[in-house]
């Protein structure tokens, strides 16, 4: 028996028609979010031209990367803050690119997102509690919420830092940015990781670039990095 054949006081008609719309409303949200996501990145990259002028625009997220650890390189110790780690990929690719006068410290339940994140439910991108196998006694991992962690680590190093923002929620995002943006100092570096995504551009729209004075030292096809001044 079909599953609208067991209804009794609704007509078999009348559910079969809801099925086939609750069908179709289906088949357009799996369209229209695809299509919604890539009006998103032109609209991004439409932005980034008004705001910024002409800038550096990477293909690809590593080679961003590459300009942010060559610019810390250049100017001598660098703390490097992660956060949002998962499964280690960023943290790696730093570890193994920043020479050896630096430091990593990375910030994540590493138990996947607290909370829903556009198509991701919340457990997404979890690396099921374990921290990432790096091993140093220049890297730390801090295991758990921000909230709880985010005082494990005192911000106010006269040492240059390269901030990085992965966390792709709002909420833990603008407490980590307003919990360390006081001891934002020139020459450090910010990444935002989601710029293109309209929650993270309230962020860097509202606290960062109409408060702060910086160069943007490049930007990806969602990321954006800036150089204090
Ligand atoms: C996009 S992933 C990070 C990817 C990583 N930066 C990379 O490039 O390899 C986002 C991570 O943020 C973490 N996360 C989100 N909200 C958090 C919060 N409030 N506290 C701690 N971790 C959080 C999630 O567990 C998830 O692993």
């Amino acid at each position: 028996m079909a599953r609208w054949e067991k209804h009794g006081t609704t007509s078999n008609a009348t559910l079969k028609l809801l099925y086939y719309w609750a069908n179709i409303f289906k088949a357009l949200g799996n369209l229209i979010y695809p299509l919604k996501s890539l009006l998103e990145v032109i609209e991004y990259q439409v932005w980034l031209k008004k705001t910024f002028g002409e800038i550096t625009i990477f293909k690809n997220k590593n080679d961003l990367l590459d300009l942010i650890i060559g610019q810390c390189k250049k100017s001598g110790p660098t703390i490097y803050y992660e956060f949002g780690v998962a499964f280690g990929e960023t943290a790696a690719y730093i570890v193994n690119n920043a020479g050896s006068n630096f430091e990593y410290h990375g910030f994540d339940t590493f138990e996947g997102l607290p909370k829903a994140w556009r198509r991701l439910p919340k457990g997404a991108i979890t690396n099921h509690g374990k921290v990432p196998n790096l091993p140093g006694d220049n890297i730390h991992f801090h295991k758990g919420l921000i909230q709880d962690t985010i005082g494990e680590v005192n911000f106010d190093s006269t040492t240059k830092k390269c901030v990085l923002f992965d966390f792709d929620l709002y909420e833990p995002t603008l407490l980590t940015f307003k919990h360390l943006e006081k001891n934002l100092r020139p020459v450090d570096i910010v990444y935002f990781d989601e710029a293109f995504d309209s929650d993270e551009r309230v962020i860097i729209e509202n606290y960062f670039i109409e408060k702060y004075k910086y160069d943007v030292l490049g930007a990806s096809v969602f990321g954006l990095a800036f150089l204090m001044k």
